[in-house]
């Protein structure tokens, strides 16, 4: 779980996956959901690299005794990307499929995780959870100052479109192998199955959920907290 980033689109505060969500942090949301898939036997969290005591101390608190998953914290990187990679790095050896979840994503239901975290048990090698888009989508050529307007280049057919989620699933070996040639090519992608197509490799994607969206700036934390409420009531 990549939990190392400040979160500068959520404006200032603590780093994103310390902030409260119900009273708990994002991050205790997300790890809770996770440890509570059976699908899940060990929950390795990358934290940021000076809240690593502080991140197992709070999740000790949090989730205790009373989950059956093991939990590994460890520093993060620069680049969720170098994230993801320390978290594969201090996976035990005995791990053959993984699920890379944004500690971000504190709501998705444990549904989305075990739907994924089955599929690739059942022979796929990247799997993402996914939803149809609301909005059409323009491609355009940014614009060279802030306000210009942009021209449009294309209108990608949107029935075709997915927005994808995490968890996204993983064979291990497809994972380490992707992330080592991601290093030696020089390569960043925004998500761990971009970086399996990048390479060759084949991804499907599987029913996501309107509620594993991600905490990214203030106006998701007010859809946040309602879910939560909504769900608590
Ligand atoms: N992440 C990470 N290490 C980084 C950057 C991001 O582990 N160096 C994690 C975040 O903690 C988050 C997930 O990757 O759980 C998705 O990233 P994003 O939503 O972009 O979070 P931030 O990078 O924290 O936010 P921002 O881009 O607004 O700063
Ligand atoms: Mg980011």
């Amino acid at each position: 779980m990549p939990a190392a980033g400040r979160g500068e689109r959520l404006g200032p505060g603590a780093p994103k996956a310390l902030r409260e969500l119900g009273g708990v942090p994002i991050l205790v949301h997300a790890v809770r959901v996770l440890a509570r898939s059976r699908a899940v036997g060990t929950v390795v969290v990358v934290a940021p690299k000076d809240g690593v005591a502080e991140v197992r101390a709070l999740l000790a608190d949090a989730i205790g005794e009373r989950e059956s998953a093991a939990l590994v914290v460890v520093p993060g990187g620069d680049t969720r990307q170098e994230s993801v990679r320390a978290g594969l790095a201090a996976l035990p050896a005995d791990v053959d499929v993984v699920l890379v979840h944004d500690a971000a994503r504190p709501l998705v239901p444990v549904d989305v995780v075990d739907a994924v975290a089955r599929t690739v048990a059942d022979g796929a090698e990247a799997v993402v959870p996914a939803v149809p888009l609301a909005d059409t989508v323009k491609q355009v050529t940014p614009a060279q100052a802030p306000g210009l307007p942009e021209p449009v280049i294309a209108t990608p057919d949107r029935a075709t479109l997915r927005a994808v989620q995490t968890p996204q699933g993983f064979r291990r070996d497809v994972l380490d192998r992707v992330h080592a040639k991601a290093v030696e090519e020089g390569v960043d992608a925004t998500d761990d199955a971009g970086l399996v197509e990048r390479f060759g490799g084949r991804v499907v994607v599987v029913p996501g959920h309107e509620e594993a969206f991600k905490v990214t700036r203030p106006l998701d934390l007010v859809l946040a907290e309602a879910v939560l409420a909504r769900r608590r009531s």
